[in-house]
């Protein structure tokens, strides 16, 4: 019988238009911890009582110090080989869109390019106030930091819950998902919506959608296959066996 892995890179051969979803754990060999897994609570709250406009009103500096670490944890990752095969699958395709819910922008480092960041970045902070942007991992010195234009208070540039995706990236991603041929979904526990419902979107119109996860998921039962394996391991090979990583 032929594998889901062999399925995946003769769909991936013949197609033209692909599109990706990923999500926390194509980070983690990068060293970055995923938000539902083993440790996933950051002083004892859920991800969800954290990264919401409520809780940066009630305690802003507290919101912070989690950000704070994960600007750091970003600052310290590098790139791993997931991230590297994402960037060298996107030249083989004439249409290859990447929609990450990640902030940490190690995809971009990697070099993807064709690269819509749902949910923001880590590395940049705004003013409530002004707007103004900045855009770095330095370690901050007061928290929450303070706009240099205005004195006003910054926030991490992060879609938080309850709050709109970008608007240009969100249908750029959605008209990816509706387009595709192949669309694969890595390292998401595709739970936080409207992001997972890209996957949807994609199956419903007709893509052969395929999970790369070590975990099953909500939408596993969705997908034309999954291959079981860390997407650091699974996505070089699904590129070496397309052809090598340059187009
Ligand atoms: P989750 O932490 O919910 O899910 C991570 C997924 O990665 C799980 O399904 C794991 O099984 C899988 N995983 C772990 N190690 C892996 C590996 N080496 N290779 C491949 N997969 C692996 O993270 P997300 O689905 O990204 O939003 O969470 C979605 C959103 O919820 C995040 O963007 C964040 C969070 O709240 C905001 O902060 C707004």
């Amino acid at each position: 019988m032929i594998s889901v892995f062999d399925r995946l890179v003769a769909a991936l051969r013949s197609a033209s238009r692909v599109s990706v979803l990923t999500g926390a754990g194509v980070s983690a060999e990068s060293g970055i911890a995923t938000f539902r897994g083993a440790g996933g609570l950051w002083e004892g709250h859920r991800i969800e009582e954290v990264a919401t406009p409520e809780a940066f009103a009630e305690d802003p500096e507290r919101v912070w110090r989690f950000y704070e670490m994960r600007r750091r944890n970003a600052r310290d990752a590098r790139p791993n080989p997931g991230h590297e095969a994402l960037a060298a699958m996107e030249g083989r395709f004439s249409e290859f869109l990447l929609a990450t819910q990640n902030v940490d922008g190690l995809h971009r480092r990697a070099g993807s390019r064709n690269l819509v960041e749902l949910h923001g970045s880590i590395a940049r902070r705004y003013c409530v106030q002004c707007r103004r942007t900045e855009e770095d991992l330095e370690p901050l010195e007061m928290l929450p930091p303070v706009c240099p234009g205005c004195g006003g208070m910054q926030r991490p540039d992060i879609v938080w819950f309850g709050e709109p995706l970008p608007v240009a990236g969100w249908a750029d991603a959605q008209d990816a998902a509706r387009s595709a041929e192949v669309y694969l979904v890595v390292g998401t526990s595709a739970e936080v919506y409207p992001a997972a419902g890209l996957a949807l979107v994609a199956a419903d119109a007709g893509a052969a959608v395929f999970e790369i996860n070590p975990a099953e998921t909500a939408l596993s039962p969705v997908f034309a296959g999954a291959i079981r394996e860390p997407s650091g391991v699974a996505l070089p090979r699904v590129v070496d066996a397309l052809g090598g990583r340059t187009a």
